[in-house]
């Protein structure tokens, strides 16, 4: 079913405000997002690239209380940090805003009150735990137990971080808040519900029959809801963060965080363009595009086209390509752990080398599955094929030009056969590259760029002409002028996938590419045409409405990609300068360093908090006795006048002890706990009518008492003041 759009509107999940941006989140959704976006400039087509910090919802609202400040300092804080990064990696948003927006606050109400006017919600009342101390309902988040799958003592009302499980607050054993630490009681509370349940029929079909096209793993998802039946949702909560329920008696609740952040979508584009928003949300000729992780499939596949069906005007998505999530070296990323690369911390540790991460990232992006970055990884790509491959090529190719021509592109004087061949084979690379990233396949994209470079690679190594320099310059003409052209479609090719080296090679080339129109030049604006001299200005073209164009220098177009003649001979080239560099062992090793860090001090941490649980379990009583039971045994006080270890034992002391009646020999299982120095003069309790035995060949007459913790820690009894020893303990 290819339908004609005229136009592309882009969205990127808003990232929750309350961490940094992570690679993780890279992977999933921004930079395949930003390679589309690109690519779609590139091709002259009309788009818009919507993005934004979400900024309600229950974590936020945590973390400001764990740190003693309001959801709005977090907020603040985090996006600011966020819009850095990702400007930072050149994702270049039309706008990145916020779901705290006043022109956000005011659709997201205004939406919610449509529906509600029109019916389209229903109303339940059901039992919520509330928080006696507090005053207050609680979010599941806020609610702690133990978890009844892994018996994790510290698993939240929806979820279980141990062992990953989805839980309901109900499912909690000993639930307790995690607000005040006090008990909980249910309460009755109304709140309002999407239906989904009557969406299911069109639901399936749209998916189901008219988007087969879509990604097995998004397409599978929905599958699996829409066959598990699906539940009216509620869409307001009871919490004082968020957008009111605009509806009267409703104080103290707000729009649930996952209804009112995908209306920021539609919020920021109407931020954007107050006057032409409604053409890119409300017309048949456009086509909407999603990126997310897979985390969000069921929101943006389910619950935001029922809601916009629900609302009635809005287009839905024409494709939501969403990947599967990104490992770190061997472990599931977690903000919360601290087991992640925060791209604020990469662009301050690798200045320079945004397209690396870019490249990484999207040559092992998890489009399929789940995958890993490690950072052998990163400095293999970044050496092997981005230092080795693509920068190699250009860098001999462009000193060879200095060397024999004086930086000016040759004539091509005595052609081979071999010349042509090797520019018609990039004709394939650039068809396939098309095909993949309009299929969303951003990985394989990636592969046919970098064939380029290969072709280039290989055909300059084979060549060789700074041998055939020595002999033939027609021929090193030829030569040079081939990889010149191959040097042009990589300024091209590449400028989607790694747009800071793309733009370096076009300088190094002279070279501007029209990286097409923004969503200005369809507003009836008139594209304002600039007659610059500098270098710089040369190389963004027509970005954000304006056309820079500098005399003398060529303007490439997509277009112009595998054709036999991109760089006109007599060309002036700029000078060399290296695309990437090599990235050593010390560098990468730092970074592992810092990770085992982190992975070291969490074990320590978590080790540390299992043996205060451990600590803290209490034996059960033993069965009751009778006093005579007890007043069998004798115990007394004692003091240690000697101590040594038995020998070839790590446990073991022999100890010799003054029992008042006697002097003996007692061997106990304290050295464990106790060094033979710390025993002598101290006084004790024994157990000392106990029947002798044996203990590596050692007679043990009695047994010293000993007070032991559910850790296994163990201490021995002293009376409270010294008394002779002897004196009879019961
Ligand atoms: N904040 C969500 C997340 O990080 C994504 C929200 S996407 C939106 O998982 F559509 F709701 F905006
Ligand atoms: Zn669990």
């Amino acid at each position: 079913m290819e339908k004609k759009f005229k136009r592309t509107l882009v969205t990127c999940a808003l990232p929750y405000a309350n961490g940094p941006v992570h690679i993780g989140h890279l992977a999933g959704a921004y930079i395949p997002g930003d390679i589309f976006v690109r690519y779609l400039r590139l091709r002259g087509e009309d788009v818009v690239f919507v993005c934004g910090s979400d900024e309600h919802g229950v974590p936020i609202t945590i973390k400001a209380r764990e740190q003693g400040v309001s959801p709005q300092d977090i907020v603040d804080k985090y996006h600011k940090i966020m819009k850095d990064a990702f400007a930072g990696l050149g994702i270049n948003f039309d706008i990145y805003s916020r779901t705290t927006s006043r022109v956000h606050d005011e659709n997201a109400s205004e939406f919610f009150r449509k529906l509600y006017d029109e019916g389209k919600f229903i109303t339940r009342e059901s039992e919520q735990y509330y928080d006696v101390e507090a005053g207050t309902f609680l979010a599941d988040r806020y609610i702690e137990g133990t978890c009844p799958k892994c018996g994790n003592p510290h698993a939240y009302g929806d979820q279980c971080e141990k062992c990953g499980s989805t839980l309901s607050p109900e499912e909690l054993i000993d639930p307790r808040s995690r607000l005040s630490g006090g008990a909980l009681e249910k309460r009755k509370t109304m709140h309002w519900y999407l239906p989904l349940d009557q969406y299911e029929p069109w639901l399936r079909d749209w998916i189901l029959e008219q988007h087969k096209e879509w990604k097995s793993n998004v397409y599978g998802q929905c599958k699996s809801w829409l066959d598990g039946g699906l539940q009216p949702r509620a869409v307001s909560r009871d919490l004082d963060w968020g957008v009111p329920v605009p509806v009267e008696g409703a104080e103290g609740k707000v729009l649930y965080v996952w209804f009112d952040a995908p209306i920021g979508y539609i919020s920021n584009t109407k931020e954007l363009l107050p006057e032409s928003w409604e053409k890119w949300w409300k017309s048949e000729d456009t086509r909407l595009v999603h990126f997310i992780g897979k985390d969000n499939i069921v929101f943006h596949c389910i619950v935001f086209p029922s809601m916009m069906k629900a609302y009635g005007d809005y287009v839905l998505p024409d494709n939501v390509p969403s990947n599967e999530f990104l490992n770190l070296e061997g472990d599931k990323i977690s903000t919360s752990r601290g087991w992640a690369v925060w791209v604020d911390e990469y662009l301050r540790d690798f200045p320079g080398k945004e397209d690396v991460l870019r490249y990484v990232l999207t040559a092992n992006a998890p489009e399929t599955k789940d995958n890993d970055f490690t950072w052998k990884d990163f400095q293999q790509r970044n050496n092997s094929e981005l230092v080795a491959v693509f920068g190699n090529f250009v860098n001999r190719a462009v000193v060879l030009t200095h060397k024999y021509f004086g930086g000016a592109v040759p004539q091509n004087l005595k052609p081979e056969p071999i010349d042509a061949e090797t520019l018609a084979s990039i004709i394939p690379c650039k068809e396939a590259l098309e095909k993949y990233i309009e299929t969303y396949h951003f990985r394989e994209a990636l592969k046919e760029a970098m064939n380029i470079a290969r072709i280039g690679n290989k055909y300059i190594s084979d060549a060789e002409p700074w041998k055939v320099a020595k002999t033939d310059m027609d021929r090193t003409a030829s030569i040079l002028y081939t990889c010149l052209q191959i040097c042009a479609d990589l300024a091209i090719a590449f400028e989607p996938f790694t747009p800071f080296s793309a733009e370096k090679l076009r300088g190094i080339l002279r070279v501007a590419l029209d990286a097409g129109m923004d969503y200005r030049a369809g507003e009836g604006r008139p594209t304002e045409n600039f007659f610059t001299e500098g270098e710089g200005a040369a190389l963004h073209t027509r970005r954000k409405g304006k056309m820079l164009i500098v005399p003398g220098l060529p303007l490439l177009t997509w277009n112009q990609l595998g054709e036999s003649e991109i760089l006109a001979p007599g060309h002036k080239l700029g000078e060399a300068e290296l695309l990437f560099q090599k990235i050593e062992d010390d560098v990468v090793e730092a970074q592992i360093a810092r990770l085992n860090t982190i992975k070291a001090e969490r074990e320590a941490a978590e080790a540390a908090k299992l043996a205060e649980e451990k600590a803290r379990t209490i034996e059960p009583q033993k069965e009751e006795i009778q006093y005579d039971d007890f007043a069998r045994m004798d115990i007394r006080t004692a003091t240690v006048l000697e101590a040594e270890r038995v020998p070839k034992t790590d446990k073991l002391l022999k100890l010799t002890i003054d029992t008042g009646i006697d002097q003996r020999t007692i061997v106990s299982g304290i050295a464990e706990y106790y060094t033979p120095e710390e025993m002598v003069g101290k006084q004790i309790c024994i157990l000392a009518n106990l029947a002798p035995r044996k203990i590596r060949g050692i007679e043990s007459k009695g047994m010293i008492l000993m007070a032991k913790q559910g850790d296994g820690k163990m201490r021995f009894i002293t009376p409270q003041e010294a008394l002779v020893n002897g004196a009879v303990i019961n």
